[in-house]
């Protein structure tokens, strides 16, 4: 990766451009966590959030670097080989890579642990080749250490040897932490309730993978009618194009272009298959922003124009996202709007033959028995937010041990429910029916291979949800009209 310089700047000047990386608008954001997080921590807590690691793809070329989300959003800072240390007094220690001319050259500026301070907030910056000798010292006459568990690979293994050095100064009078504790747990929760900051980024986020939806939908139509060969890729690349565009740093999961029966993958991704005239398109793509996810999915007809059949399932799933949509509220419940899914879904796929009467009775019987799961097999949502599927309990905490036992009606697997989480405003979750009809006997032909999942983002707020994807149509006539 080359390093450009600002001529008026020159190099070693802070316009140096593709660096520092770091969000040095809101320092007081991440002062501000770092304080809620320390609160949690107890008097004797200390904890160590440590950033991802760089990773080879071959030989030294690395895969594009991605910073952990738990140890940005308490520093905002991106650089790799960092660790931050935070105790319950408050105070807060960033490890990171010291200042290096040769490989500021090839690798970017880092921003070191001189200006750390003064840049992040932190209260203390040493480089990262000294957290093996501080360490021990930070651990010292603590109670509580508090990590992320089972998330970074031999994390356990370094903490055990700082821990040998604090006990072998136990006849000084060192006293070790006589405890561990998952730090995901507060940092969950915390990271669950999206503060303005956060829901100012996500929604930009959303505008722009709204935008490239609808550039890759335009762009489909129009070569369709030119007579020329569109393949998957195609739209890929105007996805790519429009995240670029507008600064998003890169798509938030691999992108799912999947032409006709290819969107009955669930987990296809974009790839080299021809898009042909007649067929539906389903494109699940969104753009990472600033370290936040987005994630929008649109169905739609290649040709620019909905078949019967297409429309007829379509309508159903659109129907059934707005029954979700008007179930998401404060108060209620992660499911209800899963339930208010399949109910929907469920009573739509009687009316078309897609179940049978006969043989799945009444709606009621339908849904009881998960008759519905041979064309709809996924949740209606998750969470969204630094991460796609982003962290944070399903279960609401104060009902934890509120469990039925019952047995799955298709698997006969021994299913623990728990009372779901209630929703909040600021929470934010993707809201994402689909139908997906592989050929099989008994189905009605005129639907076989025909895959759809309508998908959009929603925060929660006071008086419902917001939907912050909504920069691309999902309404038939307005696809459509789009396309034209
Ligand atoms: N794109 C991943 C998902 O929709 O969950
Ligand atoms: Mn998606
Ligand atoms: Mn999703």
């Amino acid at each position: 990766m080359a390093l450009v310089f600002d001529d008026a700047a020159g190099p070693g000047s802070r316009q140096e451009r593709g660096a520092p990386q770091y969000d040095s608008r809101m320092p007081t954001i991440y002062a501000q966590r770092r304080a809620r997080l320390a609160a949690q921590l107890g008097e004797g807590g200390i904890a160590l959030v440590p950033t991802a690691p760089e990773r080879l793809r071959n030989r030294d070329s690395g895969h594009l670097y991605r910073h952990d989300s738990y140890f940005y959003y308490l520093s905002g800072f991106a650089e790799p080989n960092a660790w931050l240390v935070l105790t319950g007094d408050g105070r807060s220690v960033l490890f990171c890579q010291p200042k290096d001319a040769e490989r500021e050259i090839w690798d970017g500026i880092r921003l070191g642990p001189e200006a750390a301070p003064t840049a992040l907030g932190v209260d203390e910056a040493h480089p990262v080749d000294e957290l093996d000798q501080r360490l021990p010292a930070l651990l010292e006459n603590k109670t509580t250490v508090w990590y992320p568990f089972a998330t970074h690979a031999g994390l356990e293994g370094r903490l055990d040897g700082w821990l040998q050095k604090v006990r072998a100064r136990v006849r000084y009078g060192a006293l070790a932490p006589g405890a561990q504790r998952d730090l995901c747990g507060p940092l969950d929760e915390m990271r669950l309730v999206k503060d303005a900051h956060e829901l100012d980024i996500m929604r930009r986020a959303a505008r722009i993978s709204a935008g490239a939806h609808v550039r890759a939908m335009q762009c489909c139509a129009r070569m369709i009618r030119a007579g020329e060969d569109v393949r998957e890729y195609h739209l890929d690349a105007e996805l790519l194009h429009e995240f670029r565009q507008h600064g998003s740093q890169a798509p938030a999961y691999g992108s799912i272009v999947a032409a006709g029966a290819n969107a009955c993958v669930l987990h296809y991704r974009a790839d080299a298959a021809p898009i042909r005239d007649g067929e539906l398109v389903l494109i699940d793509a969104g753009c990472e922003l600033d370290g936040y996810a987005s994630d929008i999915t649109r169905t739609f007809p290649a040709n620019g124009k909905f078949s019967g059949p297409q429309r007829a399932l379509y309508e159903l799933v659109l129907a059934s996202q707005q029954a979700a949509i008007d179930a998401t509220k404060p108060g209620a419940r992660f499911t209800d709007p899963h339930e208010a899914t399949v109910k929907v879904l469920t009573q739509g796929l009687l009316d078309l033959g897609l179940l049978d009467r006969q043989r799945h009775g009444t709606l009621d019987d339908a849904i009881a028995d998960r008759a519905y799961f041979a064309y709809y097999m996924h949740r209606t949502g998750h969470w969204l937010g630094m991460d796609v599927h982003d962290c944070g309990s399903y279960v609401e905490p104060s009902e934890v041990g509120q469990v039925s036992e019952r047995r799955d009606p298709l698997s006969d697997e021994l299913i623990r429910d728990r009372p779901s989480r209630i929703l909040r405003p600021g929470m934010v979750l993707t809201i994402e029916p689909g139908l997906y009809v592989r050929p099989s006997e008994g189905v009605p032909k005129e639907f076989w291979n025909i895959g759809i999942r309508i998908e959009d983002d929603a925060v929660v707020t006071e008086g419902g949800c917001e939907l912050i994807s909504r920069g691309v149509p999902v309404a038939v006539d307005e696809i459509e009209a789009l396309m034209r």
